[in-house]
């Protein structure tokens, strides 16, 4: 999508050697306007799907999520991050564990907001290394949802979370795709 690839060289700042960090529009600070028209975009995308729910990880996916959800009209639920679970009686829940934050987080959603008649879109800002996106591919399996597909804002395509995906025969559909960072600058996939 040329508009976020050009806020990308606009406002994203590359930190080493594998991060991007766009707290000006979508981490930090919020681009409500960018932010729709990126929901409109996924929307567009996944039109013929069916799709009856939205789900994605707290905190930075809910607001690409809820444009989703709002350009299609239905409910967007967010999972929640929690260390470790004593009760879970009324949840799904999955392992997450994040290379790029060396923390592992149980993600949970409650059985109330997701059931076998959900065809479910997963939401997210970022594609690294596929793992959030896979715990709530296991809550969807636990849930007998089914997954039509996965939007993501930025995808890190030199990571290895693409692959896993496609490899599980997931319709990933990625607005930036990026194909690594050189000298400090953002390098695209041409589509
Ligand atoms: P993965 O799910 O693809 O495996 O991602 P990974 O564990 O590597 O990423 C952990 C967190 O870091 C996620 O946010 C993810 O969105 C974010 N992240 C990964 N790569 C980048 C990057 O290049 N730039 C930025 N800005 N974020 C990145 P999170 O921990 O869930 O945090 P939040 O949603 O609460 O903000
Ligand atoms: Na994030
Ligand atoms: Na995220």
């Amino acid at each position: 999508m040329k508009l976020l690839e050009e806020r990308i060289l606009k406002d994203g700042i590359v930190l080493g050697d594998n991060v991007l960090k766009v707290d000006n529009f979508l981490n930090h600070q919020i681009d409500p306007v960018l932010m729709q028209q990126l929901g409109d975009e996924f929307a567009r995308y996944f039109a013929d799907k069916k799709i009856t729910k939205i789900l994605t990880v707290e905190t930075s996916g809910i607001v690409p999520a809820v444009f989703t959800g709002l350009a299609l009209g239905v409910k967007v639920v967010f999972a929640r991050k929690q260390k470790s679970l004593t009760m879970k009686d009324n949840l799904y829940s999955a392992t997450v564990y994040s290379f790029t934050k060396d923390v592992t987080n149980e993600i949970t959603i409650s059985k109330q907001y997701l059931d076998e008649n959900d065809t479910v879109l997963i939401i997210d800002d970022f594609l690294a290394n596929g793992q959030a996106t896979n715990g709530l591919m296991e809550i969807c399996n636990q849930a007998g949802a089914e997954i039509a597909g996965v939007g993501i804002v930025i995808e890190k395509s030199f990571q290895k979370g693409r692959k896993i995906l496609e490899e599980q025969g997931m319709d990933v559909y990625s607005l930036a795709r990026i194909k690594a960072f050189e000298n400090g600058t953002v390098q695209f996939i041409e589509e």
